[in-house]
Formats: structure tokens, C-alpha cells, sequence
């Protein structure tokens, strides 16, 4: 193989810049060159794809977002754009591609794959949703920036006596909110994941109010409801005063952390050499400590994904 492309889809993730970075110079590496096709599958259907230089790369390592642009193309659903990207690719003599995104992007790899196209898929989304991985780049370091926050909403919390809700992100995943959660000691936890009861989470409040617990903070992850919903159904049993924090797409953005450098990195790293090697149609994840290979059609039809196997268990010890 001589010439690969690279291209991120969805949400962007911090992290994705590394894995782009690592993608470039494993492929000079390998003798092979490396092609950016800018904002995803939109850009890939109208030919928007351009060579990468290793002085582009070069410092983008600390840097959130995505140097190609990113964006949700539901058309690419459509079989005559997964043909026409096929085409702009083979007019550049581009013979694999490396999609990096959550599952909707995987849709699209998957798309290429059974036409006949080589491609290799990389988990980054925030949501740490991504099916055949534990985790997916971008999480860590936006439970990082959750977690940043809460520690900050605690100080005022406290000087105030206050019960404040935090809403995250996470689209119908509990993970941003579990981790964030667990490790910001708060006081409780929302997720889709898990039932809850208004009535037992207000009385919790008024007993530890009783106790002279100078804050509650709940977080409450977006699948269930937003912050605001929640604060107003609360505030039935307990009263006005409850403030509501979104973090919103604060939780997107920054520099990655060493682990989502470090994983963006390995990722890039073996995508370039799964496509040298002619394996095709294949995504990448993290399973303990050990980088795997699925098969990107088999993680659709499994019952279950590790991100959410790995949820529930955590969920199972907290509780
Ligand atoms: O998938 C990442 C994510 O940030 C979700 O947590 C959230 O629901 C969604 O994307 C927001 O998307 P957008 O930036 O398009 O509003």
C-alpha cells in the first residue's frame, strides 16, 4: 500500500489530533503517504481530501479538536455516496482509509467495507460508547474536565449550603456521569442506566441537610434528563434554591490527557499497520491492557458492548 487517507467523524474528541499525528508518521515510516480528507464523510463524498506533511503533525499532539474538521453526515447511509467517496478516493490512487469517530462513524467504515473498500476504524468519543472497546479516546480527559468542575461546584456548594445539579454529557450513556461522579465524591448519580426514585434521592437531601452536610451535588447525565428537569422535579419535594450547572460542550474540548494521547497514539500506530498488511474492514479497542481487533460488522450484532459491560460492573460495585 502506498498512499492511505484519514478522516474523523461526529463529535469531535481531544485526542484525535494524535491519533492524525501518529497516523502521518507511522505512514512516512512505512513509505506510505498519507492523505487528511476534511469534515468526515461530507468531505470524503465531495472530494475534499488533501496530503498531510509531517511539519502539519508536528504539533498537534496537546491540541483538542481535530486539525481535518469533523461533522455528522447522516446521508452517508446512502449508497451512491458511499460509492461516490469510494470514487474520489480511487481518483487520488488511495487505497485505505482510517476513519476515527464513535459508532455512527463505524456505520460509514462499515458502509465502505462491504463495498469493498479497506478501511480501519478507531473508537474516540467522550460517550466511551463506542461497541468492542472498553474505552474509546476522548473520555479520559472529559471526565477530567467533569471532574475539574466538580470540584469547583463543591467549593461554592459548600460555602453556601446548597444542593446544585450538574448535567453531563454522554448522549444515552451513563459512563461521563459514573466516572466523574465516582471520582468527584458526589453526592449522587443519575444515569439511564439505573432507576432511581425522586422521592428517596429528596429525602437523602433532607437528611443530610439534618447532619449538616454543607452540599449535595447530583450529576445527571444527559440521557436521562436535562439538569434543569431534574431541578424542577426535585425542587417539588424540597423547595426552590437547587442551581443548575450544564457543562455542555466545555466536555469536548482541551488539551487530551497522557492517556488519550497515549491511546490515540497506539491506535494510529496499528491502523496504518493493519492496512500495510492488507486487513481491511476491521475497528480497534482497548480490552485490559491489550490493543484488539474486531471485526467492525460482528460488534454491531453483539449482545452486549465492553464500554457497557465495564459500566455495569462498575455500577454493580459502587451500589
Ligand atoms: O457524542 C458526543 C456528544 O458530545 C454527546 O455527548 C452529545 O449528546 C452530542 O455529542 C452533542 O452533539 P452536538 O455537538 O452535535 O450538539
Amino acid at each position: 500500500m502506498k498512499r492511505i487517507a484519514v478522516l474523523t467523524s461526529g463529535g469531535d474528541v481531544p485526542g484525535m489530533n494524535a491519533a492524525i499525528r501518529s497516523i502521518v508518521k507511522k505512514g512516512i515510516h512505512e513509505k506510505i503517504e498519507v492523505y487528511g480528507v476534511n469534515q468526515g464523510f461530507a468531505g470524503l463524498v465531495d472530494g475534499d481530501i488533501e496530503k498531510l506533511t509531517t511539519e502539519e503533525v508536528d504539533d498537534i499532539v496537546s491540541k483538542g479538536g481535530t486539525l481535518l474538521h469533523s461533522a455528522r453526515y447522516p446521508e452517508f447511509s446512502q449508497e451512491k455516496n458511499v460509492k461516490q467517496a469510494i470514487e474520489q478516493l480511487k481518483k487520488l490512487s488511495i487505497e485505505g482509509l482510517v476513519v476515527i469517530g464513535g459508532d455512527g462513524s463505524y456505520r460509514g467504515a462499515l458502509a465502505l467495507a462491504q463495498q469493498g473498500y479497506p478501511t480501519i476504524s478507531i473508537p474516540g468519543s467522550i460517550d466511551n460508547d463506542v461497541p468492542g472497546t472498553e474505552f474509546s479516546i476522548g473520555f479520559d480527559t472529559a471526565i477530567n474536565t467533569v471532574l475539574e468542575s466538580i470540584d469547583k461546584i463543591r467549593d461554592t456548594a459548600s460555602s453556601h449550603l446548597r444542593t446544585i445539579i450538574i448535567e453531563v454529557m454522554g448522549r444515552n450513556s451513563g459512563n461521563i456521569a459514573l466516572w466523574a461522579g465516582v471520582a468527584g465524591g458526589v453526592e449522587e448519580i443519575i444515569i439511564p442506566e439505573k432507576e432511581f426514585s425522586m422521592e428517596d434521592i429528596a429525602s437523602q437531601i433532607t437528611k443530610r441537610n439534618q447532619n449538616n452536610k454543607k452540599h449535595n451535588i447530583i450529576l445527571v447525565a444527559e440521557g436521562v434528563m436535562t439538569g434543569q428537569e431534574f431541578a424542577e422535579e426535585l425542587g417539588k419535594y424540597i423547595g426552590s434554591g437547587i442551581r443548575t450547572t450544564n457543562l455542555g460542550h466545555i466536555q469536548r474540548g482541551g488539551a487530551p490527557s497522557a492517556r488519550d494521547r497515549v491511546l490515540a497514539s497506539v491506535f494510529g500506530f496499528k491502523a496504518v499497520n493493519l492496512l500495510k498488511d492488507g486487513i481491511s474492514g476491521k475497528c480497534l479497542g482497548v480490552i485490559g491492557s491489550e490493543i484488539i481487533t474486531n471485526d467492525i460488522l460482528s460488534i454491531f450484532t453483539e449482545d452486549k458492548d465492553h464500554s457497557q459491560v465495564f459500566l455495569e460492573k462498575l455500577n454493580k460495585e459502587i451500589t
